[in-house]
């Protein structure tokens, strides 16, 4: 595995079983340095983490005593039921959180039954009681789209051309139905932030959102610079081919 520090955060590239484990050890060491009962997770969408789900689950890779603190969340949703294969958060759950045994009060679904912005105003004040006004997830997973999109920021997004002070928003996208997420000033009360992307599709995104001009409309993924000082970047060889 070899790491570097790059503009948009810790690069680090190594074998998928090495990254699925990097992945572990980033969050039980982040959650050693936040000093609060609780932990939160927020996990997101895609094969990636289903893979990584399946991964720590084999291998019971996350030590007992974190599992006991931590909450977990997705950091975006879509509006469907949890018992769609589309659901992010209903997929951790079948993943995951089930097969781990976690209680159901550690497990903080987005309240997909109420109206999309309902939702995320019943989600970010939920939240809010649980963690304080101005803490969103002690670690926050996130995955990236061939188009670089990321956390349900697709390019052009008006949440990328015009910041909301919010943490949580639903919005419709264009031929993708409504999506509940968090929000770059969201993503800005993050603890720690890690972005999985693996394989050949990702390499051109990859290089884009790392090697062109800061222009996070056209590549959201671009955010992530934000918040550079701690992410981490989880890429295999063929998604970082295309890197200098
Ligand atoms: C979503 C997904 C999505 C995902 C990427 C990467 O709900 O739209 O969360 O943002 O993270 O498409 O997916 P892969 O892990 O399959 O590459």
């Amino acid at each position: 595995m070899t790491e570097k520090l790059t503009a948009y955060g810790r690069l680090i590239v190594g074998t998928k079983e090495e990254l699925f484990a990097k992945a572990v050890a980033i969050a039980v060491e982040q959650a050693k340095r936040v000093n609060s009962s609780r932990f939160s997770w927020a996990l997101t969408g895609g094969s990636t983490p289903a893979d990584w789900y399946r991964w720590c689950v084999k291998y019971q890779s996350i030590p007992e005593l974190e599992l006991r603190r931590a909450d977990f969340t997705v950091s975006d949703e879509r509006h469907v039921p949890l018992s769609s294969d589309q659901s992010n958060f209903g997929n951790a759950d079948r993943l995951l959180l089930t097969p781990l045994g976690l209680a159901p009060s550690q497990r903080v679904p987005w309240p997909v039954e109420l109206l999309p912005s309902d939702a995320a105003t019943r989600y970010a004040a939920d939240w809010a009681t649980r963690f304080g006004r101005n803490r969103t997830y002690d670690i926050c997973f996130l995955g990236m789209g061939d188009d670089a999109h990321t956390a349900s920021w697709f390019p052009g997004s008006p949440l990328l051309k015009n910041e909301v002070s919010d943490l949580f928003v639903a919005r419709d996208v264009a031929g993708k139905g409504w999506r509940l997420t968090l929000t770059p000033a969201g993503l800005r009360a993050c603890g720690a932030v890690v972005v999985m992307t693996l394989g050949p599709t990702k390499a051109e995104a990859l290089a884009r959102v790392m090697q062109s001009e800061y222009n996070p409309v056209a590549f959201p993924a671009q955010i992530l610079k934000t918040v550079a000082d701690r992410a981490f970047w989880l890429v295999d060889e063929i998604a970082a081919a295309r890197l200098k």
